[in-house]
């Protein structure tokens, strides 16, 4: 007898939400939506079946006992829709960022909800692969790493306006710092928490937005590690990529080469490893994770509450280092 299948309340149907939706029934699931939008509804409703839709979440959590949920609404919800969603104990897939800054996660303490957060690059496999390379020792000991994002917001969602998105309201946890955290949490994948940061969190384009547009930091490690992140809703084409400097070689991510690419010392070239991943597969792999913590055939999130709240903890330093022009140490 084949077991029922596991019924998944999807949080805010946009790109995001519609996309978990999807790879969802791919993975056999049942899905329900809320979005408090009747287009976004009725969107993820054309794409493929849906149990229920609704337009206000706690008539959701009143109509079904769900298996699990994914909150992909904007940031400055999360924490609020986490602690809603998780008070029947069920496993909760959460968008990253976490919330909008550390301090607003204090209210998940009481909480005790299960949240597998989605930082999806890792489960990029390129990344992951760079990842192990570096802890291998493929580069020796690392001296530098440098992340670059760089992707202009008016090519994010062609479908809307994109001063209608929520990336370009500060308030709801728009801009390239907090999206882009993704790369503050790979560096504290890669290398642990920095000792210090120095940044500079600005809107200095054209874009007719509230939020950041452009994000300069510069982390500093003990041991002398060096790393700089570079975040910007500006650039075209679109760029991303990191590039770790050890004393016996270069090791490269590229995004957009979707390859890994190493170059030792003394060789003027680079030895590429090519992979053949599509993005959707990240979000595949936070998405089956999801239904392996809910079966209770994994334990452990491979991304935490802890990760999210280490990441807006970095965060808050870079605002505070930028608003002051001071260089801000993180606790230890
Ligand atoms: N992991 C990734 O790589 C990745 C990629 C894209 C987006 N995201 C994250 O997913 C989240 C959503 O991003 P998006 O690009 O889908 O944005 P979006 O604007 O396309 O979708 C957000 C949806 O939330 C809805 N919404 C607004 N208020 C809400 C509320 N109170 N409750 C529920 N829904 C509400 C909006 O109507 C909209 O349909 C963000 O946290 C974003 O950072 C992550």
């Amino acid at each position: 007898m084949s077991a029922s299948p596991l019924h998944i309340l999807v949080i805010g149907l946009g790109s995001a939400g519609k996309r978990h939706a999807r790879n969802l029934r791919a993975l056999g699931c049942l899905v329900s939506g809320f979005d408090p939008r009747t287009d976004r509804q009725q969107e993820a409703a054309d794409e493929g079946p849906l149990a229920a839709t609704f337009g206000d979440l706690e008539a959701a959590l009143k109509a079904t006992a769900f298996d699990g949920f994914v909150i992909a609404s904007p940031p400055a919800f999360h924490i609020d829709q986490i602690i809603a969603a998780g008070a029947c104990g069920c496993w909760i897939l959460c968008e990253k960022p976490l919330s909008i800054d550390s301090e607003s996660c204090r209210r998940l303490e009481a909480a005790g909800a299960r949240v597998l957060l989605g930082y999806t690059y890792r489960w990029w496999p390129p990344v992951a692969e760079f990842r192990r390379r570096l802890q291998d020792g493929d580069i020796g000991a690392v001296r530098h790493i440098r992340f670059v994002m760089s992707a202009h917001l008016a090519d994010w969602h062609p479908w809307e306006r994109y001063q209608d998105f929520f990336m370009a309201n500060k308030e709801q946890g728009g801009g390239a710092l907090l999206d882009e955290s993704h790369f503050i949490d790979l560096l504290l994948w890669f290398a642990g928490k920095p000792q210090s940061v120095m940044a500079s969190v600005d809107k200095i384009s054209d874009l007719d937005i509230s939020a950041d547009d452009n994000v300069d930091v510069i982390a500093s490690f003990s041991g002398g590690m060096k790393a700089n992140l570079h975040l910007d809703l500006i650039g075209r084409p679109h760029q991303r990529h990191i590039i770790a400097v050890g004393e016996t070689g270069t090791l490269m991510w590229s995004y957009e080469e979707n390859a890994v690419k190493l170059s030792r010392t003394g060789e003027l070239k680079w030895e590429d490893q090519i992979f053949t991943c599509e993005r959707n597969d990240m979000f595949m792999g936070a998405a089956s994770e999801l239904l392996e913590l809910i079966r209770g055939t994994r334990t452990a999130p491979s991304c935490s509450l802890a990760d999210g709240i280490a990441a807006l903890e970095v965060v808050d330093a870079c605002r505070q280092s930028s608003a002051s022009g001071q260089t801000i140490r993180l606790a230890s």
